[in-house]
């Protein structure tokens, strides 16, 4: 058997889209959705993450603002313009991009995102929100792959979904996501003790652990849907998943591929919760 391709390229195309629209329509009435990006530091992965969040913004229609602090800035001034960002009436939205250099405690920087300007979702109320079926905002990523799900038809009521990787931008949000759809949720972290166990009665596998390769095809329960959120570089400079591609999709029914699956999606969902929270602000 040989996977369907999911491509998220197409979706999000169409998801912007969609948003180029509804902020037109805002425009109308004399407002511009507006997101900030805070950029600390020069990680390279986060210097194109962030020059492709601002350049989609633009393309939207949105007003978009980056931020490039020092690596060395201090904790205080960082939480000071993040302060003003959160009293900026031409933003709606706000980005911090992760990782952070170690000297600053992310979660205290994320705690001082306004809530109802924190279109990542990870503020802990946020995260809250999600955990008790009232989402505000959920994580773009994860939001994302619901919509490929959704996209797709892939039935998640009564599903096996099984998470590879526990993080708070991802494997975390995902569960919820996936629990508040009717799936059976499954999170394996990296002392899981039997990873292929876990992953061959997945019905929906979603991969998040940054380590290329870490899936293979006899790990994946024939027709499955799996979703590889992983963008490694490797040595010789090609992008690759975490799940290996070409023995998961003799397997798989359908996968999406890296680049041009999640990647795509996470960006689109960025565009439309910065809508709806300039939506929200201006209802
Ligand atoms: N770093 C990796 N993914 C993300 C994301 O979705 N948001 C932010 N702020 N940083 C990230």
């Amino acid at each position: 058997m040989t996977a369907k391709r999911i491509d998220g390229k197409q979706l999000s195309d169409a998801i912007k889209a969609d948003v180029a629209h509804r902020v037109a329509a805002l425009k109308q009435s004399g407002i511009q959705p507006g997101l900030a990006v805070v950029l600390v530091g020069e990680d390279p992965a986060s210097q194109v993450y962030v020059r492709n969040k601002a350049a989609a913004c633009e393309k939207a229609g949105l007003h978009s603002e980056v931020l490039r602090l020092p690596a060395d800035i201090t904790e205080e001034r960082l939480l000071r313009t993040v302060r003003e960002l959160n009293l900026d009436n031409r933003i709606h939205g706000i980005l911090v991009q992760l990782p952070l250099p170690p000297h600053l405690n992310s979660a205290r920087v994320i705690e001082t995102i306004a809530a109802e300007k924190d279109v990542d979702g990870f503020h802990i109320s946020n995260a809250g929100l999600l955990m008790t079926g009232q989402p505000l905002f959920r994580p773009c990523t994860p939001y994302g792959v619901m919509k490929m799900l959704e996209s797709e038809n892939i039935p998640l009521r009564g599903a096996e979904a099984v998470i590879v990787g526990a993080s708070n931008i991802v494997g975390k949000p995902m569960a919820m996501l996936l629990l508040a759809a009717g799936a059976t949720v499954t999170i394996c972290n990296s002392k899981t003790r039997d990873l292929a166990a876990q992953t061959r009665r997945a019905d929906v596998l979603v991969v998040a652990t940054g380590k290329p390769g870490i899936v293979t095809g006899d790990m994946i329960k024939p027709g499955a849907t799996v979703i590889d959120v992983g963008i490694n570089r490797l040595p010789d400079g090609k992008l690759a998943g975490d799940v290996d591609f070409d023995s998961a999709s003799e397997v798989a029914g359908a996968i999406t591929p890296v680049p041009g699956g999640v990647g795509p999606m996470t960006i689109a969902m960025l565009l439309v919760n910065t809508l709806e929270a300039t939506e929200r602000y201006a209802a």
